[in-house]
């Protein structure tokens, strides 16, 4: 019953409270790999709405589960959305905001098996989403970043690392991120 109502209450804001994702370049799905690792539970919430919060995202599946991470999304799930990029390529974002909520916000390369920041972000917004503007800068929704030329043998393997795109809705307090898999090409 209690895993009924949560998954209702995630159904529900579905419908109403989307909120903010990767478009371009493809950006990590859920998948088999993510419903043995988080359970269905959360796969039907990203189904039901791919904009939605972490927070709104029931993790019932194993320790090794961690939404703080890709959204829960698995490397297995995506072996065929791995990017190629050169070190110094401009790579240019589309993002979709239905829903701002203001925050800051950053792109950053993360070393997948340790979930860790490599370097600096290569983006930052000191405030992103504001709702209170009229129109949002053109630059939440499409922005650009370029690899690093100084990643050295980092990121050559797939499943190593990925641009994570990071948003927090500071009045929101809810978290977003897509995760696009990349390797730099040798
Ligand atoms: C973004 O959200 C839309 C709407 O739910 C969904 O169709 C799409 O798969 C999502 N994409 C990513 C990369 O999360
Ligand atoms: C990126 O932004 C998120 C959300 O504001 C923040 O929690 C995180 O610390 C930032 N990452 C870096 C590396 O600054
Ligand atoms: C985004 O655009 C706004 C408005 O032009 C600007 O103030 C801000 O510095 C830009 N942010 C980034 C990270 O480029």
């Amino acid at each position: 019953m209690r895993t009924f109502t949560l998954f209702s209450s995630v159904a529900f804001a579905s419908t109403v409270l989307a909120h903010g994702n990767i478009t371009s370049p493809p950006a990590r799905q859920p998948g088999a790999a993510m419903q043995k690792v988080c359970g269905a539970d959360a796969v039907a919430a990203v189904l039901a709405d791919g904009t939605g919060p972490l927070e709104n995202i029931p993790s019932s599946g194993s320790a090794n589960c961690n939404i703080f991470l890709c959204k829960g999304a698995q490397f297995a799930d995506n072996q065929a959305n791995v990017q190629t990029f050169a070190a110094g390529e401009v790579v240019d974002f589309a993002a979709q905001l239905p829903i701002p909520h203001e925050g800051p916000a950053n792109v950053s390369i993360i070393d997948l098996a340790t979930n860790t920041v490599l370097g600096q972000p290569l983006i930052e917004f000191d405030t992103y989403a504001d709702e209170n503007l009229a129109v949002l800068p053109a630059n939440n929704t499409a922005f650009s970043v370029t690899i690093p030329e100084d990643l050295g043998t980092q990121c050559q393997v797939a499943g190593e690392c990925a641009l994570q795109w990071f948003w927090f809705g500071t009045s929101a307090v809810q978290t977003y991120e897509s995760c696009v898999d990349f390797v730099v090409a040798a």
